[in-house]
């Protein structure tokens, strides 16, 4: 792996070749642009780590572009460096002014300038990691506290839920004694009494109904509070949450076909299983239920690929597909086509924050109408450092 991308920007044909050759010597991947122009059109190809800037340039100055490429949102985080003849404290001040942390006078020593490169390169990424970790972080804590949330309020429902329940029960004892069977012998009577029968039933219905939406709830927002870091076969994971699966959903007739194509076949995982076993179980049943709805018969692959990096996992099926509108919609928490199915649009947007926040990964979603959906995430073999989910 390269040790940073590195784009110099100077007209000098001598100082050029001095430079490049100092900087590859140490395994940098080094652009160069002759002018200021040019280097901000090629910063959209090259996406350096660090810039090497001449004040002394036609067209376009060193401080002028320095002070363009900090205006910019894009490229504003990438440090500067001047390289500058001038020595002149005025100067040295301008450049800091527009926005450079450093800068190495010419003709410059080797050694220094290595030393400059390689802190400020490691002061950037060091703060890159930090504002990736202060993201997930503040994504896990709120994601935490809407967990805590739902499980708080799933456990206040099932107190008027039981009440309602015991109601209903006796309503059903009542009606079905003899006391209120000789109502039955007019005709107000009998119509009477089914309509109270139709209303328990509504209300012992829609109270099982509720029942099952809050243990989901639960169950959810437990499996996010309790999952722990561990060294797994990733293969084994994938097959063990498919097996549960289909265990758990005897009358579907869903296909699962698992394809292995990991470089090592047996590629080791250090991460959260649950986790992951969490992300499957919500692909597989959004497949059964929406790919394949009606409990019609269909197949989903799910494929495991990687570099030495990251593994790739894919869940694709063959069914109904996502309409274009609702595509950008499903990772949007609360977002469901099957209310009346017991969905309550929560999969997607967990499955997002898993991937995301918990696994370090990334996560994409493809979709055509009638042909199928495939939904594939990348995360590294290793989690980098403990993530304090609990
Ligand atoms: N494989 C798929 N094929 C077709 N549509 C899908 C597929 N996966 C998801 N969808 C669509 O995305 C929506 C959101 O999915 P999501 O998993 O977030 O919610 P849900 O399955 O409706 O409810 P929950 O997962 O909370 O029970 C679904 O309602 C459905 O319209
Ligand atoms: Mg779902």
């Amino acid at each position: 792996m390269s040790a940073g991308r590195i784009l110099v920007v100077e007209d000098s044909p001598p100082s050029i070749q001095a430079l490049v050759g100092v900087l590859r010597d140490q395994g940098y991947q080094v652009h160069v642009a002759t002018n200021g122009r040019k280097a901000l059109e090629k910063l959209d190809s090259i996406r350096p780590d660090l810039i090497l800037l001449d004040v002394m340039m036609p067209e376009v100055d060193g401080f002028e572009t320095c002070a363009r490429i900090k205006a910019s949102t894009e490229w504003c985080e990438i440090p500067i460096i001047f390289l500058t003849s001038k020595t002149e404290p005025d100067d040295i001040v301008r450049g800091f002014e527009v926005g450079a942390v450093d800068y190495v006078a010419k003709p410059f020593h080797a050694h220094e300038l290595l030393a400059r490169v390689s802190t400020h390169l490691a002061i950037h990424r060091l703060r890159r990691e930090n504002e990736r970790l202060i993201r997930t972080e503040s994504e896990l804590a709120r994601h935490r506290s809407v967990a805590q949330m739902v499980a708080g309020v799933a456990h206040e429902i099932n107190t008027p839920l039981g009440i309602l329940n015991t109601s209903a029960s006796l309503l059903r004892n009542w009606l079905a004694s003899p006391v209120l069977a000789a109502l039955g012998e007019t005709r107000e009577g009998q119509a009477m009494l089914e309509d109270l029968r139709d209303a328990g039933d509504l209300i012992t219905r829609n109270a099982a109904r509720a029942h099952k939406l809050v243990q989901d709830f639960k169950k959810v927002s437990v499996h996010q509070i309790t999952d722990a870091l561990e060294q797994v076969q990733l293969i084994g994971i994938v097959s063990e949450t498919a097996h549960l699966f289909q265990v758990s959903n005897r009358e579907s007739p869903l296909e699962v076909k698992i394809l292995n194509a990991l470089p090592d076949q047996q590629g080791t995982w250090l991460g959260y299983p649950g986790s992951l076993s969490q992300v499957l179980l919500n692909l597989l049943s959004n497949a059964q239920r929406y790919a394949y709805p009606g409990g019609a018969a269909g197949k989903v692959e799910i494929e495991l690929t990687g570099d030495d990096q990251r593994y790739r996992i894919s869940v694709r099926d063959f069914g109904a597909g996502i309409p274009p509108e609702n595509l950008p919609r499903v990772f949007e928490p609360f977002f469901t086509t099957g209310r009346g199915q017991g969905g309550s649009g929560l999969g997607m947007s967990i499955v997002h924050m898993i991937v995301t926040a918990h696994l370090q990964g990334e996560i994409s979603i493809e979709s055509n109408a009638h042909k199928g959906t495939t939904v594939a995430f990348w995360f590294p073999r290793r989690i980098t450092e403990p993530d304090h989910a609990v």
